[in-house]
């Protein structure tokens, strides 16, 4: 018996930072995928293979022994054949860069939870969303479970500390052209800057929150519009905050300025330092977006909204 799910990486398109001390976050899942195969075995041990490694295990064994960044898997193998009599082998294949703030681990974790559960029975998303987020906690403990939420329903979603999670229903009709720095960041690290800028200026970080929830707000409103230049607009004032904060660096700048050359205005995604940024592009400008990064030698893709989300079949 085989079991495949695909779950859509993500980005967090407005908000990173500010959303640590209760701004809105807007996030939207991506059509680049992660797909899990899961098969029932009948020797008694949880094997996994992927592009980043494999890992081959008996069950049962504690999960704080396990140091690889597979742990989530067999977190889950080891979960749900607790009271079988035969094993499990996983197998995982990426259309996503691993490690770069695109939500990566946690579609790992959902496609993961879902092919792993379905080999014995058939539970609900928001059944699939609890395990993933339990299995992601395994490697990111205080993980918002924002990320493994958008890659499970898809589409668009803010989220805030206070009210959580919730579904826009806008359909914008953009694309993101996505460049990687290939600079390793630490978001642990990162988010530490942060809180110290905002203790050496109180003042300053309190307007920039200001400033950031009136963006946020704007951009709702341009989400429904689908009205992509002005969004552009809207990325480049934030990355100007962003700037502000100190988690920016000449890589990222460099790429920001290529990305803004055609497209409507390019940012960095997620905690910076170093990961990925986006140039926000519709039809007229992305072959020309994607044609600067390549002159300057940067790696780049273009992804559009993902409306799916978590898919088994
Ligand atoms: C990292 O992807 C997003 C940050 O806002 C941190 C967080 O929200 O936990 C930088």
């Amino acid at each position: 018996m085989k079991s495949k799910a695909s779950a859509p990486g993500k980005v967090i398109l407005f908000g990173e930072h500010f959303v640590v001390y209760g701004v809105k976050a807007i996030l939207c899942a991506i059509n680049k995928r992660i797909t899990v195969t899961a098969e029932e075995i009948s020797e008694k041990k949880i094997s996994i293979k992927s592009n980043i490694g494999e890992l081959e295990l008996e069950p049962n064994k504690p999960i704080s022994e396990i140091n690889s960044p597979l742990k989530p898997f067999y977190y889950l193998a080891d979960k749900i054949i607790q009271d079988k009599d035969s094993g499990i082998k996983i197998e995982v294949e990426s259309e996503i860069p691993l490690g770069v703030g695109l939500g990566s681990s946690s579609a790992c974790c959902v496609a993961g939870a879902a092919a792993i559960s379905k080999l014995f029975e058939n539970i609900s998303k928001d059944e699939i969303l609890k395990l993933a987020i339990e299995a992601e906690k395994t490697i990111f403990q205080n993980t918002s479970g924002a990320d493994c939420t958008v890659c499970t329903f898809g589409g668009l979603m803010e989220y805030d500390k206070k009210n959580g999670f919730s579904k826009i229903e806008s359909e914008p009709n953009f694309h993101l052209v996505i460049a990687n720095s290939n600079v390793e960041h630490s978001t642990e690290s990162v988010v530490e800057g942060v809180r110290k800028f905002k203790e050496n200026n109180e003042k300053e970080f309190s307007k920039l929150c200001e400033d950031e929830s009136y963006l946020i707000e704007n951009v709702l409103e341009l989400l429904k519009e689908d009205n992509v230049k002005d969004l552009g607009q809207k990325a480049i004032q934030n990355q100007e905050y962003l700037e502000r904060i100190g988690i920016s660096n000449d890589k990222l700048r460099d790429m920001i300025k290529i990305g803004q050359k055609t497209s409507f205005g390019a940012k960095i995604t997620g905690a910076g330092g170093g990961g990925c940024i986006f140039a926000l592009t519709d039809e007229s400008n992305l072959q020309n977006t994607i044609k600067e990064f390549n002159e300057k030698n940067y790696e780049c893709f273009s992804v559009k909204i993902d409306f799916k989300g978590l898919d088994t079949f």
